[in-house]
């Protein structure tokens, strides 16, 4: 089966989008053929900085490495080393009625946080679409925030092949339930646009300031801790069913431990995690030029599944 997803290069990797669509990523590489790309089109409605961008990418793309992606079975690409993609993006643009874009709410939580309102924001999930469909992807692993992006895509998928005849896949999203909102340092979804998030390779002083700053009520040290809705055990959950979990999760039923020392436990528990990619990054950032190779490599496979793809979608609307 197709596998694909994107992230924009607009910001430091988070622990939200870590668990939210990267470990899935990675994990599903091992049965799936898989492509992952650096979403640089789309980093534009909101980054409009070129070294930043540049920056951005490249970081991305060693960041993916680190946490697991096996470059030799995965496809690793620049969303703009294909800009093919905006010729899709157009068909699928003529047939995408205004109402559909009108009510995707990530467009309106988009100007809420203050970003300029654009046509290039506003048709967004247009090109995210184009983004799948160009690759006839089957699954994509993404946070919840992406499921009504993945609707607009599927809507578009089945509107193409009805009035054009079958060419695309209908897509479906993965969305984990266990790290489908991962919540941020104060309970809100984690986003780089709430300052509210813990970056994975963050220094070892900020990742435990982030950690420690997390919300809690003020229950005293000697009382048990409620467990609902807890901003820590939601974190701690993402990490896995180890024991660790279950010794924080019966500390907190329990009570006589505070919240500092459930802090320094969850420190503990994922600065562990992230160790190997932490590892693993410190070694690709030290060979200069290997993640452009990867790219490189990814974006000679990603160009020959656009280009048969955009033959049928070329056939099938008349053009040429
Ligand atoms: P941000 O909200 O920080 O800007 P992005 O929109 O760049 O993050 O998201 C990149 C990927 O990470 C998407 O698949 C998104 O669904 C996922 N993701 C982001 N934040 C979270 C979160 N808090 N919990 C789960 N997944 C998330
Ligand atoms: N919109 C996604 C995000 O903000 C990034 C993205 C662009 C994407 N194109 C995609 C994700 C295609 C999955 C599939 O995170």
């Amino acid at each position: 089966m197709r596998v694909l997803s994107g992230i924009q290069p607009s910001g430091i990797l988070h622990i939200g989008n870590y668990f939210g669509m990267m470990q899935p990523s990675v994990e599903l590489q091992h049965q799936h053929s898989c492509y992952y790309f650096i979403a640089d089109y789309h980093a534009l409605t909101s980054l409009q900085d070129a070294e930043a961008l540049r920056q951005n990418v490249k970081e991305a793309v060693i960041d993916f490495i680190a946490c697991g992606l096996d470059i030799e079975k995965t496809v690793l690409f620049r969303q703009s080393a294909i800009p093919e993609v905006h010729e899709l993006a157009w068909y699928l643009s003529t047939l995408t009625p205004m109402g559909l874009l009108e009510r995707c709410t990530s467009y309106k939580d988009k100007l809420a946080k203050g970003i300029t309102p654009s046509h290039g924001l506003f048709a967004y999930p247009v090109l995210m679409a184009a983004d799948i469909l160009l690759y006839q992807a089957e699954l994509v692993p993404v946070g919840k925030d992406q499921k009504q992006h993945l609707e607009v895509a599927r809507d578009l998928a089945q509107k193409f092949n009805d009035t054009y005849g079958e060419v695309f896949k209908i897509p479906e999203p993965q969305i984990r339930k266990e790290t489908a909102v991962l919540p941020g340092t104060d309970g809100q979804k984690m986003s780089k646009s709430y300052n509210n998030t813990v970056e994975i390779f963050a220094e070892e002083k900020t990742f435990r300031k982030r950690i420690m700053s997390i919300k809690t009520d003020s229950t005293p040290v000697e009382d048990p801790k409620p467990i609902e809705d807890s901003i820590l055990l939601e974190i701690a959950d993402a990490v896995g069913n180890g024991n660790a979990i279950d010794e924080m999760r019966a500390a907190m039923e329990k009570g006589g431990v505070g919240y500092g020392d459930l802090k320094k436990q969850l420190f503990q528990l994922l600065w562990t995690y992230f160790e190997p990619m932490r590892e693993k990054r410190q070694e690709i950032v030290k060979e200069d030029g290997y993640w452009l190779e990867v790219l490189e490599k990814g974006e000679i496979r990603a160009r020959e599944t656009a280009k048969t793809t955009l033959e049928q979608v070329r056939q099938a609307v008349g053009i040429r």
